[in-house]
């Protein structure tokens, strides 16, 4: 059984657990993904590590209540509770070297999984810019951990209510413009990863990002995770899930994202809450 140690909501859909587990601590890096099931016989649930804590043998993941079981984890699990499964670091790390001045993007919760990153490519000697999105203010969460990591911090809010208004897509471009960079992380909706990686093609600049895909095993067996990657047939659970955005069939993922949607659709309206 893995313990919650620590719970933090940051809005009513988002909130963070700190899990007690000190294998997955201590073999965790930037780049990496566990697999949370809560009890025998719910759904495996992919989340992509945001923090890691060797000493302490916690890892924390940042979770949005969307689907059923992350509803259950929303409403049913408290500081103190456990939960059956908690199985990783899964997937590649991210390749994390000096490469000069990286630009970091990560929109609503794909904000967490940045982190480790950010806070990587600090420590390897890079002068870091990050770009931090959210629909509104009352979303924002990490600022004050992005700063301290970030040689240049811009947030933005869609509607305005705090920072920057806008998407991330017209910051990075900003930057593009004025402080060209040589590597590009970006993070969040699919949607806003196309983006991203549209915006930085014009210039040439690598650009990873990191495929939240379907995931059922988490070990490169059942395929779901598919996607296609410089023409090649890849599995994000095995292969990624970082890749480099400007060879990512885009097109074809988000189609693939919706072949469940009814399933979905069914269990969230079978949920009682
Ligand atoms: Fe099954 Fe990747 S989740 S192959």
């Amino acid at each position: 059984m893995y313990p919650i140690v620590r719970r933090e909501q940051f809005s009513e859909t988002s909130f963070l657990w700190e899990v007690l587990a000190p294998d997955v601590a201590r073999a965790a890096q930037p780049g990496h993904f566990v697999m949370a099931r809560l009890y025998d016989g719910g759904e495996r649930i992919p989340l992509t590590v945001a923090d890691y804590d060797r000493d302490k043998g916690t890892v924390t993941i940042v979770v949005q209540a969307l689907g059923k079981t992350t509803r259950e984890m929303r409403d049913d699990y408290r500081e103190g509770d456990d939960f059956d499964d908690f199985v990783g670091p899964l997937g590649l790390p991210q390749h994390v070297a000096k490469v000069g001045h990286v630009v970091l993007v990560g929109g609503g919760l794909g904000v967490a999984p940045v982190f480790p990153q950010l806070r990587a490519f600090k420590a390897a000697g890079n002068r870091t810019t990050s770009i931090m999105g959210f629909r509104n203010r009352d979303l924002v969460f990490w600022e004050d951990r992005f700063r301290a990591e970030s040689d240049e911090l811009i947030l933005c809010t869609d509607d305005g209510s705090y920072g920057r208004p806008g998407f991330v897509t017209d910051a990075l471009k900003d930057v593009l413009e004025r402080d060209p960079p040589d590597l590009v992380i970006a993070i969040g909706p699919l949607p806003m990863m196309h983006a991203c990686v549209e915006v930085t093609r014009a210039f040439g600049v690598k650009t990873m990002v990191s495929l939240n895909t379907i995931m059922v095993d988490g070990t490169g067996m059942c395929g779901s995770c598919r996607v296609t990657v410089a023409g090649a047939v890849k599995f994000a659970c095995v292969d990624g899930p970082d890749f480099d955005g400007h060879a990512v069939d885009f097109v074809e993922l988000k189609a693939r994202q919706k072949r469940f949607k009814t399933e979905e659709d069914a269990a969230n309206a079978d949920y009682a809450h």
